[in-house]
């Protein structure tokens, strides 16, 4: 059986907490847009079948002018409109991958999945796009994360601790978030008719709503979501520790 791997990247939001006239994926993150980071690796990765990129109804055309076409993203099989929530995001790429329209180049018709990733999080790396992609053939609902490393408080409305969860119990989930593009479809479905009230990821939703377990992968601390300008200044500093690291790996030979 061949599996297929489509990546949905959501670039649709207004990031309202970055507090700039600029749309935060849209922002120039070292010599590219923030957003090209995560689009060139799914692209890199040789697992990856076709990319679907959301943005909001006002940047479809210049997504494929200015992003799609100058980096060479020949992966991106669409543009689509996103929605007014992430949710509404990632129910319009769903609905296009299993619309007559995605599948007319599609002769597989066995094992898909989709890989649901922010835009936002520039640092995804191709050997978490292959983990994930391995895990969620058997697995079926995989979300990327990592073991938190504060201690994690639940607070009530009125300031007080409620609950201290035990650390090595909690994970904080990132994205790709992986799923077979059934059991996802069949998961917003049911969840459309309930409302998305509270509904923070994808993963949730499958939680809620299948009967399915849903397993965590690991990702990674470098893979942080950009949501407020503290987080430009660390991506800043990543990209210049990972561009000297090139430097000193080529000096060194390796
Ligand atoms: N997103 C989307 N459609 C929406 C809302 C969010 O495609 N209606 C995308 C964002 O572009 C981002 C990812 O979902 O890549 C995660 O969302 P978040 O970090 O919350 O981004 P924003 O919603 O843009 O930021 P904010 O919540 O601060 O406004
Ligand atoms: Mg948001």
């Amino acid at each position: 059986m061949k599996e297929k791997y489509s990546a949905v990247v959501l670039a649709a939001g207004k990031g309202t907490r970055m507090g700039r006239d600029t749309e935060k994926q849209y922002l120039m993150l070292g010599k590219k847009p923030l957003l090209v980071h995560a689009l060139e690796t799914f692209q890199q990765c040789e697992l990856i079948h076709q990319i679907i990129l959301v943005a909001d109804q006002a940047h479809v055309a210049w997504c494929r002018e200015a992003v799609v076409e100058p980096f060479g993203l020949n992966k991106v099989t669409a543009v689509l409109a996103g929605g007014k929530e992430r949710y509404d995001s990632v129910w319009n790429a769903l609905s296009y991958l299993v619309s007559a329209e995605s599948r007319i180049n599609s002769s597989e018709e066995n094992g898909e999945y989709v890989l649901i990733h922010d835009g936002a999080r520039p640092f995804v790396s191709v050997p978490m796009i292959e983990r994930i992609c391995a895990e969620v053939k058997t697995k079926k609902a995989c979300v990327a994360g990592m073991p938190v490393k504060d201690t994690i408080k639940l607070v009530s409305a009125g300031g007080v601790i409620t609950e201290s969860p035990e650390r090595s119990m909690v994970w904080q989930a990132q994205t790709p978030q992986a799923f077979s593009l059934e059991l996802i479809v069949q998961a917003f479905t049911k969840q459309r008719e309930e409302g998305f009230l509270g509904i923070t990821d994808d993963g949730m939703i499958v939680e809620k709503q299948m009967k399915v377990p849903v397993f965590m992968t690991v990702g990674s601390d470098q893979n942080i979501k950009i949501t407020t300008p503290e987080d430009l200044v660390i991506a800043e500093a990543f990209l210049e520790a990972f561009f000297c690291k090139k430097v000193v790996d080529r000096c060194m030979g390796s």
